[in-house]
């Protein structure tokens, strides 16, 4: 596509030739850009399927327009207003216009903008007591880069409090708050928890899923244990998709107020303990926070999507058993079928997760299911500061969380052309031999 693209621009065009010409060869270049543009903005089918628009493109000769890194109008935007603030503290208004007229002054962002998504995370800023916290989020944020990498996404570690008060599960908000106004380019902002690791590098976001009805949160819960049960574990918040929009603003205002910041923040703990039984500890805490906005108010689900069809997040010990026989499942798969086998480049890759859809067509998903589960959350593990849930030996969480690491290594160094024959040897690899996992002598 690329190579057609510029062969055509380098050859002598015939409607060159005397100035009617090229004002008609000005009118069908910008007729394919706005058929270009048109096409990016169009529908896009989200998980893993990219069959149709890059037909399009090739047939008439167009590529994506590259967004222009380096293209920044003089025209003021919000961010020329000295009011607008990027604190916690403050309220963004307008927000939904604002962001419209940035991406209209920035129109190589604007083809593209409904699917793009960054990928928000981080940790303390200062080293982890665990001896080996630091090396633990360090392939932790790796795994990360890998699948942001493989899915075209940008993220974003930070480091830093962006408020002083709003400290470890509360840190998250001022960030993903700062996020959104960063990156107007981006309709979503990731949130994923530090021990949260991505398991399936081939899994896309269905935002087709959550953009058919306008959820603007997502988040992994199940809505009984939140009305009936009323538990604290009733949905998991260390793992969020929240929509770039002005209602997410206003949203995380209110979720911020049962925190750190808030005069009330006391007062808070006090009314999530009365409302969730199973919590213990006495601070109000960002989970129990939406769960007890969601309990108090049903008709938020209108705006916040309850995702419980596939792992969105799960339970590191539920899963963690389940790699040995999800690797067999999919090395047999690739047994079957030889274009599961075929070599190929990694950007291409989802392309490959497109052709092997077919193949887990009855694998379900979440738990019970042989699909590679997408998110592995180590949740009460604790890796940097080591203070585990008592409940689970240390040993157990590092282990798991070596073998989850490998789990989705071995998925990104397959492209590389090698692999760790065993989840629990991080410093061993073996070459794929051609035509790997053919049958054969390994
Ligand atoms: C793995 O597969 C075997 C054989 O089908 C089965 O007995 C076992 O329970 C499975 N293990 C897990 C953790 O699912």
């Amino acid at each position: 596509m690329a190579k057609s693209s510029t062969s055509s621009r380098n050859r002598p065009s015939p409607l060159t030739n005397n100035d009617g010409c090229l004002y008609m060869g000005g009118a069908v270049f910008a007729f394919l850009l706005v058929w270009c543009l048109w096409s990016y903005a169009g529908p896009a089918d989200s998980g893993g399927g990219n069959s149709f628009m890059p037909r399009v493109f090739s047939d008439i000769g167009c590529t994506r327009p590259a967004p222009n890194l380096r293209f920044d109008p003089p025209d003021s935007t919000f961010y020329d207003d000295p009011e607008l603030r990027y604190s916690i503290e403050k309220k963004v208004t307008g927000w939904d216009e604002k962001r419209k007229e940035w991406l209209k002054r920035h129109p190589t962002f604007a083809a593209g903008a409904k699917d793009r998504v960054v990928m928000v995370t981080g940790s303390q800023p200062n080293p982890c007591r665990n001896p080996i916290g630091d090396h633990l989020l360090l392939r932790a944020f790796k795994n990360k880069v890998d699948y942001c990498r493989i899915h075209g996404y940008d993220v974003f570690y930070n480091n830093v409090l962006l408020h002083p008060r709003m400290k470890s599960y509360w840190a998250k908000l001022p960030v993903v708050k700062a996020a959104m106004l960063a990156h107007p380019e981006a309709e979503w902002i990731w949130w994923v928890d530090s021990d949260a690791l991505i398991t399936d590098m081939e899994y896309k976001l269905p935002l087709d899923r959550y953009n058919y009805k306008g959820h603007n949160l997502v988040v992994h819960g199940w809505s009984k244990m939140i009305y009936e049960e009323k538990s604290w574990t009733s949905l998991n918040a260390g793992v969020f998709l929240i929509r770039n929009c002005q209602w997410s603003m206003d949203f995380i205002d209110v979720w911020a107020n049962m925190g750190p910041i808030s005069p009330d923040y006391k007062k808070w703990g006090v009314i999530q303990r009365s409302v969730f039984k199973d919590k213990l500890f006495p601070e109000s805490d960002d989970q129990s926070a939406l769960i007890y906005l969601l309990f108090k108010d049903r008709k938020l689900t209108d705006k916040i999507y309850l995702e419980g069809e596939y792992y969105f997040e799960g339970y590191w010990v539920e899963i963690v058993p389940t790699y040995a026989n999800i690797t067999e499942k999919y090395t047999a798969m690739e047994r079957e079928d030889g274009t599961l086998r075929r070599r190929h480049a990694e950007k291409v890759s989802e392309q490959y997760a497109a052709f092997r859809e077919p193949h887990l067509k009855d694998a379900g998903n979440g738990r019970w299911s042989w699909r590679r589960p997408f998110i592995t959350h180590f949740t009460g593990c604790q890796p940097c500061s080591g203070d585990h849930n008592q409940i689970y030996a240390g040993e157990s969480c590092w282990s798991g969380m070596v073998k989850a690491l490998n789990f989705a290594d071995n998925q990104v160094l397959r492209k590389y052309g090698f692999m760790h024959p065993d989840l629990l040897d991080s410093n061993t690899v073996t070459e794929t031999p051609f035509d790997y996992p053919d049958e054969g002598p390994w």
